[in-house]
């Protein structure tokens, strides 16, 4: 054998004039088959107990997919006994078609259709493998003698299914190629074809012709190419539903479905977060979603996805990782400090503009449509910016930070971020938050305090302000006027040793916790000694407090700056 890349065979397109997928987009929703209690059943460690194949069952039904593959009776007294009881127990909607898969084989056919009776829609689902590796590997045997395989299957299947279809079962019939990706097109025309007309397949009474990456060996557009190349040969097309059964072999299945579906399917067999042979079969809630996300109804509800994953997760015993499209419990949050910025003006936007589109950069979906709207969406470590930590204040706390606080504070949040080397909670940023303005209440103090306003015939208003300070244990009396309650107390501790500060900037709303709502003031002050500027911030039930606060928080931050160098 060649050594490492070298042994590998390059596949070989099919050549292919006058494309036309390219130019296409997907406007409709493909008529959706899960292969979850099948296809995604027989890759499992341990595969799933009656009990969590009914539990995956009813979550199908009701996500909405009305063809469900529900295992492959014949291959197993487990797997017959768990069709008896989906038909018996009366699990099955009447909407619902159930599809059962058999190799085409006569005794297991047989075995197959005894499985069946007594349920209401069926697809019968019969495959053979048609590549030529598994030509020459597995089988020894020409495209003739494959050929005859699937034609005497769907010989004893259509007379096998008379009588079930004269007693009134809807059944219908579904054709794989398997390997159909390692299959050359001109042969794979050729036994779908020969099976169409075996199987009397007609317009009004239509095969499915289910074409598998079996093992995904090709990039997605070669097979797009492959499947128009197809549907343009094959003879019959109108007698069929192309169907697509894409496996991830490449990590590319969504791609090959979504260039698959251009390229003429009108149906595809997946599974949910992808479980299935290997590296899996494609992931139906990405397709779905994907459609959803390009204004395209899926006709699947996956409006509540973390409860789907949860079924998932304890059904399969298999997890769904963090980064899994849509459903991995990371997807909608952001650490980084310059999408977070995004974000927060995407949301601000949407706010402001009534934009009736979702418009929020790095937010591809509105994470409420999947049931996701409760989880935080900006989370804080060492790579956040500053606007993150302010998202958290406002959204977890209801602080409405003015801009220019950001960065004062976002430095105070980094250095704790930096100094634990791991994500920090937004209980902690709060605590940081208190700390560092709430609790600035030393060496100032206000005592106590009384205003009196009155208003002249201009309608101006006049304030003054009386109040007790202490500075570490001297206490001192001040007072002052203004035209507002903040004017005159900043009046009155400007004869203090409080007189070399100049007010900046102030922002003031209230916050409502519960039933108890609050005041706070954010200040700014400019220590003209220095020329440095800090920020306070006052809280209380009085709303001409908590400006006070504010100040004096600005004045104590200022002062132990000055007294930690
Ligand atoms: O992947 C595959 O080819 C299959 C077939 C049996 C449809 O699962
Ligand atoms: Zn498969």
């Amino acid at each position: 054998m060649k050594p490492g890349f070298e042994k590998y065979i390059p596949f070989a397109p099919q050549k292919i004039v006058g494309r036309t997928w390219p130019d296409k987009v997907i406007a409709k929703a493909p008529v959706w088959c899960s292969v979850d209690l099948r296809d995604g059943n027989q890759a499992l460690v341990d595969p799933m107990n009656l009990q969590e194949k009914l539990e995956y069952f009813h979550t199908l039904v009701d996500i909405g997919i009305k063809e469900i593959e529900i295992g492959f009776p014949s291959a197993s007294e487990t797997e017959y006994e768990i069709c008896r009881e989906l038909i018996e127990g009366g699990h099955i909607p009447d909407d619902v078609t159930i599809q059962v898969l058999v190799q085409a084989r006569e005794h297991l056919i047989k075995k197959t259709f005894e499985a069946i009776k007594g349920a209401k829609n069926v697809i019968l689902h019969f495959y053979n493998s048609t590549s030529t590796l598994q030509r020459k590997v597995v089988f020894h045997m020409e495209t003739d003698g494959i050929t005859k395989i699937a034609t005497d299957a769907a010989d004893l299947i259509y007379e096998m299914s008379r009588p079930l279809i004269a007693e009134g079962m809807n059944l219908r019939f579904e054709y794989s190629p398997e390997s159909f990706m390692g299959t050359e097109m001109d042969y794979a025309v050729e036994v779908c074809q020969a099976v169409i007309e075996h199987l009397h397949a007609t317009p009004e009474n239509k095969v499915i012709l289910n074409l598998p990456t079996t093992v995904e060996n090709c990039m997605p557009n070669q097979f797009a190419d492959m499947l128009e190349y197809f549907c343009k040969k094959l003879p019959d097309r109108k007698s069929a539903i192309i169907s697509l059964h894409p496996h991830n072999d490449r990590g590319c299945g969504v791609a090959t479905a979504e260039l698959g579906l251009l390229a003429g399917a009108e149906r595809v067999e997946a599974t949910l977060f992808g479980n299935g042979e290997r590296t899996g079969n494609v992931d139906i809630v990405t397709l779905a979603m994907n459609m959803f996300t390009q204004g395209v109804d899926p006709q699947l509800d996956f409006s509540n996805i973390n409860k789907i994953k949860e079924m998932f997760e304890r059904c399969t015993k298999m997890p769904v990782g963090d980064r899994q499209p849509y459903a991995g419990k990371l997807v909608f949050t952001a650490f980084s400090g310059s999408h977070q910025d995004a974000i927060n003006k995407g949301t601000q936007y949407m706010k402001e503009s009534g934009t009736e589109y979702w418009e929020i950069p790095y937010l591809p979906i509105d994470p409420a449509d999947v049931g996701r709207e409760y989880e935080p969406v900006i989370r804080i470590n060492s790579q956040s910016g500053k606007g993150g930590a302010a998202y958290i204040m406002e959204h977890n706390f209801g602080f409405d930070l003015p801009k220019s606080m950001h960065p004062e504070f976002g430095t105070i949040v980094q250095k704790e971020t930096d100094l634990v080397g791991k994500e920090i909670a937004p209980e902690r940023i709060r605590e940081l938050f208190d700390a560092e303005y709430i609790d600035a209440k030393e060496p100032y103090k206000l005592l106590k305090h009384a205003f009196q306003e009155s208003i002249d015939e201009q309608g101006h208003s006049h304030v003054t302000f009386w109040g007790t300070l202490q500075h570490t244990d001297t206490v001192f009396k001040v007072s002052g006027e203004g035209n507002g309650p903040i004017d005159a107390f900043f009046n009155a501790i400007k004869d203090e040793k409080m007189a070399h500060f100049t007010f900046l900037d102030y922002a003031s709303h209230a916050i409502t916790d519960g039933s108890d709502s609050q005041g706070v003031a954010y200040i700014l002050l400019e220590d003209q000694r220095t020329g440095k500027k800090y920020w306070g911030v006052g809280l209380s039930h009085n709303i001409n407090l908590a400006p006070l606060r504010g100040i004096l928080s600005a004045i104590n931050r200022s002062w132990m700056d000055r007294h930690q160098q």
